[in-house]
């Protein structure tokens, strides 16, 4: 059910939010005031792609993934988004284009909800947010361009380690044993996210467990230093 400004929860997040982080408290209290919270079920569309963009989103709780689907129904995770101040849905208000993929709840989510019109009216009296809008573009402009490399130059296996490496990099734990992540993906996202099934991540992810490399116990998996390292051949 939506909820109009929510409680004691959400304020603040704005600040955490990085094309935020420049403005002085009553900027971010006057966005604060415009912003609606929604709440979405596992599973639930955000936004559709080829839908007109009409609002701006930040996560508050949960986690969402950016997907394309194929026209056998196939998925493909472009990205994740988990951390609370992840912002989406930028892309189609700065175009004017549909919305460039679809956004999927992937657990019960809570998110702010900025229209277009408020979005667009705080750009133009904040160019600091523009900037930083910017900043955030590029970074997923080369994590895209990384992401096509990688599918265009490496096998399968290749593929799974260097998405290992990232999330490790990303949210990794350092511990004696190695790097630790906690919430894993599931073997269906890698292989939505590296562009093959899952039965082939179960077998890459199996083989690199046998060999020493990673220890996968449910949702936690460490990994060596020397597959980190990239000595895993
Ligand atoms: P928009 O096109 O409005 O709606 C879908 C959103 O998914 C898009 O804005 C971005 O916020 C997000 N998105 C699309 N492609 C990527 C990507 N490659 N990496 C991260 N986020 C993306």
């Amino acid at each position: 059910m939506d909820q109009r400004n929510g409680g004691p929860k959400e304020r603040g997040l704005l600040k955490g939010v990085s094309i935020f982080a420049d403005l002085d408290a009553p900027a971010v209290a006057a966005l604060e005031r415009l912003a609606d919270v929604r709440e979405f079920p596992d599973g639930g569309v955000v936004v559709s792609q080829e839908d007109t963009g009409d609002a701006l989103f930040v996560l508050v709780r949960g986690k969402v993934k950016v997907v394309l689907y194929g026209d056998s129904g196939r998925e493909i995770i472009l990205s994740i988004f988990k951390t609370p101040g992840d912002f989406f849905g930028e892309m189609s208000l700065l175009d004017n284009e549909p919305r460039s993929a679809t956004v999927i709840a992937a657990e019960p989510s809570r998110l702010m909800v900025l229209s277009r019109r408020d979005f667009q009216a705080h750009i133009e009296s904040h160019p600091r947010t523009a900037l930083r809008v910017l900043t955030e573009l590029s970074r997923r402009l080369r994590r895209a361009d990384a992401v096509i490399g990688n599918l265009a130059l490496l096998d399968v296996y290749g593929r799974l380690a260097g998405k290992l490496r990232e999330l490790a990099a990303a949210e990794g734990e350092e511990t004696d044993d190695g790097i630790v992540l906690r919430q894993r993906p599931t073997q269906a996202e890698i292989a939505a996210m590296i562009g093959t099934s899952r039965e082939t991540v179960s077998r890459a992810l199996s083989d690199l467990a046998r060999r020493g490399h990673v220890v996968v116990t449910g949702k936690r998996l460490v990994l060596r230093r020397d597959f980190i390292a990239g000595d895993e051949r």
